[in-house]
């Protein structure tokens, strides 16, 4: 089991509750780093939170959801070690952490249902990542944030 920190702006904050009680369900602890409620903020906070969290080890994976999830994750890899991929389909999902080794996964609430939502963040988080050709592609990845 995992330690993952979640985040949302106020556009995903009802499918960030939900996917945080999923995660709980199947046994990992969860980090919830706001919002808190509905009420607006911006999202390259909350991005940035889950992106701390996860480069600072204080969580081994995050998810973040934004109204489409494309700011979130943008805000995310702004920090450095973090791989951040918005994802909408469960397929994307599963390649980005066989491929990208991708540590923060972002959804967008206005673009997906949450079923599709919570088979994304299983198939992301039953999937590993397959390192050999791929292993020094993420480290040129990763030499791009230092
Ligand atoms: C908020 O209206 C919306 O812009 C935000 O949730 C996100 O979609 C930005 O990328």
């Amino acid at each position: 089991m995992s330690s993952i920190a979640v985040s949302s702006d106020h556009a995903g904050f009802a499918l960030k509750q939900h996917l945080a009680d999923v995660l709980r369900d199947l046994g990992h602890e969860v980090l919830d780093l706001g919002a808190h409620s509905a009420d607006r903020v911006d999202y390259p906070d909350f991005g940035e939170a889950v992106g701390r969290a996860v480069a600072g080890g204080d969580a081994d994976l995050g998810v973040c959801v934004c109204g489409s999830g494309l700011g979130i994750a943008m805000a995310a890899n702004k920090v450095p070690g973090v791989r951040a991929a918005p994802v909408h389909d469960v397929t994307s999902a599963r390649l980005t952490r066989q491929h990208n080794d991708c540590n923060v996964l972002c959804l967008g609430e206005r673009l997906i249902g949450a079923e599709v939502a919570v088979d994304a963040v299983r198939a992301w988080l039953d999937a590993e990542f397959e390192g050999g050709r791929h292993e020094g592609r993420v480290a040129k990845l990763d030499a791009l944030g230092e």
